[in-house]
């Protein structure tokens, strides 16, 4: 069976370091065909859409999508981003966002003393609702009266589901359950989201679970990374704490995500952390790690285990060993990491 892989390259470092994630898959051998999206940025200077409109369709066309990052400075943040990484991670509910945060070998932690076995976190991030939902709206703009208002939406369900797998992704870890919330200040979401995380607990009397303010558990990350294993978040908390979690792991450039729906057949969306890095875009020095290690995780999606690992392995070579790029100390441009990777692989 051919593997449907949509590629969206997207602006800035994007394409820069997918071309890496792309070759190091096309390394590997698999039956696996992609489709090219130039969707993003200068889509939309071109249409006045970041993606044609029956874009939800052509992806759910494909088993899995690959993705750079979104965002030019000639566009708003908010209509890049609602035009297409939010849109398509609500319309194809795409629920669960997953970020593993492990500290690799050779890579420099910024936390003193820490190496890679303090940091070995799993953030599930809710990725449908929440603080961004989109609920809100303005009314006297531009006048001295001026209001925004932005809701968020808490649904049982979209708690319910994230939460129990947050607590099934950890019966196969190390058993820990650390939920992020905020239910002293704000009395309505956070509250439902902690019932629902006490009622899921009862049923996993294997792990250990524990409930932390979103404040307290920042402190945490940088104080004692190691006592944490699995973090459940819903969408803002799950956005902050895993910029500061890609920090902790050797910055933006390391970390990788998954944007999925478990036990359905909708095709996962795989994208690393960053953004579109205009500050460094266009110079071939984007650290290609994080996009490789989303390679790593779409092909785990695909259920091509072997391959995954194979990924993995290689990525953590080069990591080791080098060459490295400059945000981990090095010198090399990102298609020499990316070569070296594929080397790697044999
Ligand atoms: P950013 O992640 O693009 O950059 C933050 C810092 O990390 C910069 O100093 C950048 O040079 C560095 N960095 C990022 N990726 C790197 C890599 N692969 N190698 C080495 N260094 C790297 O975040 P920023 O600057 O806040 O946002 C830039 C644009 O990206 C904005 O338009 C924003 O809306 C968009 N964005 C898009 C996301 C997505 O597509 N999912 C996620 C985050 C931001
Ligand atoms: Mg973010």
């Amino acid at each position: 069976m051919t593997h449907r892989v949509a590629l969206l390259p997207g602006d800035g470092v994007g394409p820069e370091v997918i071309a890496e994630a792309r070759r190091a898959v096309d390394a590997l051998g698999l039956s696996l065909e992609w489709t090219e999206l130039l969707w993003g940025s200068a889509h939309w200077h071109e249409h006045g859409r970041m993606m044609p409109a029956d874009a939800l369709e052509t992806l759910d066309a494909h088993d899995a999508v690959l993705m750079g990052a979104i965002g030019d400075p000639s566009v708003p943040d908010h209509v890049s981003l609602w035009g297409l990484v939010l849109e398509i991670r609500q319309r194809l509910d795409l629920w669960a966002n997953v970020r593993p945060a492990r500290l690799l070998e050779g890579v420099p932690c910024p936390l003193a003393g820490r190496g890679p076995a303090d940091v070995d976190m799993l953030f599930l991030r809710e990725n449908t609702e929440g603080e961004y939902s989109g609920i809100g709206g303005r009314a006297h703009q531009g006048l001295g009266a001026e209001v925004a208002i932005e809701s968020s939406v808490f649904t049982r369900e979209g708690v319910e589901r994230v939460i129990r797998h947050a607590f099934e992704v950890a019966s196969g870890r190390r058993g820990v359950v650390t939920s992020a919330t905020k239910s002293n200040a704000s009395r309505y979401g956070y509250v439902l989201w902690d019932e629902v995380a006490d009622e899921i607990s009862a049923g996993f009397p294997g792990v250990r679970y524990e409930r932390v303010l979103v404040d307290a558990l920042a402190a945490r990350m940088v104080r004692d990374p190691a006592s944490l294993d699995v973090v459940v978040a819903s969408n803002l908390f799950g956005d902050i704490l895993t910029d500061l979690a890609a920090a902790i792991q050797g910055g933006m450039g390391m970390a990788a995500s998954a944007n999925v729906a478990p036990g359905s057949q909708r095709p996962g969306l795989f994208e690393p952390v960053h953004g579109s890095a205009p500050d460094i875009a266009g110079r071939g020095i984007a650290n290609p790690a994080g996009a490789i290690w989303s390679a790593v995780l779409l092909l785990e999606h695909l259920g091509e285990r072997e391959a995954s690992e194979a990924l993995m392995r290689a990525l953590e070579d080069v990591c080791r060993d080098g060459p490295r790029t400059r945000d981990l100390g090095g010198e090399a441009n990102t298609a020499e990491v990316g070569a070296a990777v594929v080397e790697r692989l044999g």
